[in-house]
């Protein structure tokens, strides 16, 4: 099978929303197309897909910048093609994206009820850390956000 991975375009957005709701990654206030739209238009590359001919399956999303701290989010496999190395590739392709960049280590979040997920991680050298609970507030609440 051939797989290629490149960044995204806005014209994937669909096929995108609909591989992060399968996967149970699908989060209204940040997904949007704008939302996504704005974050390519920031930093082009910072949302890789993949692709099988024209159909998506897969996906990752950087956030770095450039030098202090990195992350990945929304590290997603089409369920039809879990189990082929994808996931692999496509977390292997941001961390060389994230280190030429400039940075030094990757961190991840993984969701208290996805928790199993943590195997893939390990096989992929990844280590466990401690635990946090994520706080937030909307500071632009004029905008009518969700
Ligand atoms: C996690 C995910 C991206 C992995 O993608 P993938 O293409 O199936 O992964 P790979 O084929 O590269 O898997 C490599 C190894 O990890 C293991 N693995 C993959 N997903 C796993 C899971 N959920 N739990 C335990 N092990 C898992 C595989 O068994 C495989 O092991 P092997 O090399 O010994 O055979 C995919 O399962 C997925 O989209 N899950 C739903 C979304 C999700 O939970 N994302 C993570 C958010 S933090």
């Amino acid at each position: 099978m051939d797989i290629k991975i490149r960044p995204y375009q806005d014209t994937d957005y669909k096929q995108l929303r609909r591989l992060l709701v399968e996967s149970d990654l699908y989060y209204e206030k940040i997904d949007s197309k704008e939302r996504i739209s704005n974050k390519v238009g920031n930093d082009k590359n910072s949302v890789l897909v993949a692709f099988d001919g024209k159909k998506l399956i897969g996906s990752v999303f950087i956030l770095d910048d450039r030098g202090w701290l990195s992350f990945v989010f929304h590290l997603a496999v089409a369920q039809a093609y879990r189990g082929m190395g994808i996931g692999s590739r496509l977390l292997s392709e941001a961390e060389k994206l994230i280190k030429s960049r400039g940075g030094h280590e990757v961190y991840l979040l993984i969701d208290t009820e996805n928790i199993e997920v943590a195997e893939f991680y390990k096989k992929n050298g990844y280590k466990e850390s401690g635990l946090y609970r994520w706080m937030g507030k909307d500071i632009n609440p004029e905008t009518g956000n969700p």
